[in-house]
């Protein structure tokens, strides 16, 4: 790296409380950032201290457009845009959660979902691209997934003795939404390409917490490198990505994923 510094910028991390998205927060403000963490969950004691937690629901135009303006008002300027915010299904110690299957798959959830994971990312970079375009550079990216890439396995998240209808599979959203997050970042990456606004994704593997044994497992053995990924493994990515150090690389996808998808 040349100079992975973010000494000086400011990056606004969306979904910030979660899981990855707290690990963001630690990785970008390791490397010297002002972050801002937006979160539909009020700020808790659990913020890292300098961080900024802003409560916003990033499906909700008129909340993400004023969170844009407060920060301008307090003269915040927004050098980078992580879109990581999400509703997905986890995968604990008892299997895959909110497994819908398709033919049932509920339509209500179908734009709950979307609102989140693909509107909220548009809405964000709506609010905030602009001024990056306007001020000649900027930064987006993209939270996405190998399963932007490959599609989902069903067979990792079987249960042995239920009938292969009643089988929990990894909802169709997740999929659809992953690789439209790859679409939006090919579009912005070349609608502001010459306004010096670089947009990428970044494709990740699983990270092992607190899943099922038996899906660990199995997942290990779809994977080169023999195993999920660990916390904190990929905050360097993500500061790379915001930083100087990845100038000359737009509208990419970096790929984490232990080499799952080269199988
Ligand atoms: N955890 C993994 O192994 C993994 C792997 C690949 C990709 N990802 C992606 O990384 C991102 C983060 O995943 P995670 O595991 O940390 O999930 P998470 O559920 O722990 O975090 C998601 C966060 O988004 C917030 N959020 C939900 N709706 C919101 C809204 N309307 N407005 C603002 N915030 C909202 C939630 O409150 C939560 O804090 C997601 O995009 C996910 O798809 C995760």
């Amino acid at each position: 790296m040349s100079d992975p510094s973010l000494r000086g910028r400011t990056v606004v991390v969306t979904g910030g409380a979660g899981f990855l998205g707290r690990q963001w927060v630690a990785a970008c403000t390791g490397a010297g950032a002002d972050v801002v963490s937006v979160d539909v969950v009020p700020p808790g004691p659990s913020t890292p201290p300098g961080v900024r937690a802003e409560q916003v629901d990033i499906t909700d135009a008129t909340e993400v457009a004023d969170l844009a303006a407060r920060l301008e008002h307090d003269g915040v300027t927004v050098d980078a845009l992580v879109n990581n915010a999400a509703l997905d299904a986890p995968v604990t110690a008892g299997g895959l959660e909110r497994s819908e299957r398709f033919e049932t798959f509920s339509l209500d959830r179908w734009h709950q979902e979307f609102a989140v994971g693909l509107t909220g990312a548009f809405l964000c970079a709506q609010a905030f691209g602009p001024a990056m375009a306007a001020r000649g550079r900027g930064v987006i990216v993209n939270i996405a997934s190998d399963l932007a890439l490959v599609a989902p396995d069903q067979g990792l998240y079987r249960v042995e003795g239920l009938a292969d209808a009643e089988q929990p599979v990894k909802p169709v959203t997740y999929s659809v939404i992953k690789t439209g997050l790859i679409g939006l970042t090919r579009y912005l990456a070349t609608y502001w390409g010459a306004e010096g606004v670089r947009v990428n994704a970044l494709c990740l593997g699983g990270v092992r917490r607190d899943q099922d044994p038996g899906f660990v497992d199995r997942l290990a053995q779809r994977i080169p490198l023999g195993r999920m990924a660990r916390p904190g493994e990929y905050g360097d990515a993500l500061v790379f990505l915001c930083s100087d150090a990845s100038s000359y690389m737009t509208g990419a996808s970096l790929v984490l994923d232990g080499g799952r998808t080269v199988w």
